[in-house]
């Protein structure tokens, strides 16, 4: 269990926070339905068009890598939406046995091709996997869309499926303007805080994988 950045090569968005802020409570409705609006919609509404351009190559290697996966390793990647890392984390390391579970539809019956049959409609609330079936759980941006009581269950749900090794990051900020940045331009996240925030309520899920935050 440890803080580790795995996603420093995560390229950084351009934001235009006002137009986002225009609308907001009308953009935040439709964002939460995570339908074609929130990925393939406009900007304000989400994504504003989620397309594949492999920019998660690098971090699926430093996944590969960090947590030494191998040919017939298995993971899962909870919230993957199209499945993009999914497609990467089986383009860097041959073998790799990976899987997604994702709560929209629309992500899942639009995912990239080479992830048909890999990705699962559900919950990350409520996994539908026994128990130790993966070798490593991940989940990027996804768990901070749910009440208190949720993300702990999400994040025991990581622990239950994937024992061994874990990792979840979660939007986060560390001071005052961080925060109104936050507040200004996320639309779907219920909770949120400081890292210290969320290292409380890892411990309190008894999460036993790695963590870290994504600053806007
Ligand atoms: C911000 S996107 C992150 C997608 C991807 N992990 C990434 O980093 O590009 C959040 C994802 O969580 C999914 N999601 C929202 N609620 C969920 C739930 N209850 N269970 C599983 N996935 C959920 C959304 O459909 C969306 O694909």
């Amino acid at each position: 269990m440890a803080e580790i950045n795995l996603l420093s090569k995560y390229p950084k968005a351009k934001r235009n926070i006002e137009a986002r802020v225009a609308n907001k409570n009308e953009n935040r409705i439709i964002a939460l339905k995570f339908g074609r609006e929130y990925f393939d919609g406009t900007r304000e509404q989400g994504y504003g068009g989620f397309k594949y351009d492999g920019r998660w190559l690098p971090i699926a290697q430093d996944i590969v890598d960090h947590y030494g996966l191998k040919a017939g390793s298995s993971v899962l990647d909870i919230g993957c939406a199209k499945g993009f890392l999914v497609k990467d984390l089986m383009k860097v390391c041959p073998g790799l046995e990976v899987f997604g579970i994702d709560i929209s539809s629309y992500a899942v019956l639009n995912c990239e091709q080479e992830t048909v049959g890999r990705l699962h409609l559900g919950d990350a609330r409520s996994l539908p996997f026994p128990d130790a079936s993966f070798d490593l759980a991940l989940s990027i941006n996804t768990i901070h869309n749910f009440d208190k009581k949720g993300c702990i269950k999400a994040l025991s749900e990581m622990t239950r499926v994937a024992p061994k090794a874990g990792y979840v990051q979660v939007d986060a900020y560390r001071n005052e303007e961080e925060k109104n940045i936050f507040l200004d331009w996320v639309l779907t996240a219920k909770t949120h805080g400081t890292p210290e925030f969320w290292k409380k309520l890892i411990f309190e899920a008894n999460y036993k994988g790695d963590y870290y935050w994504t600053i806007l």
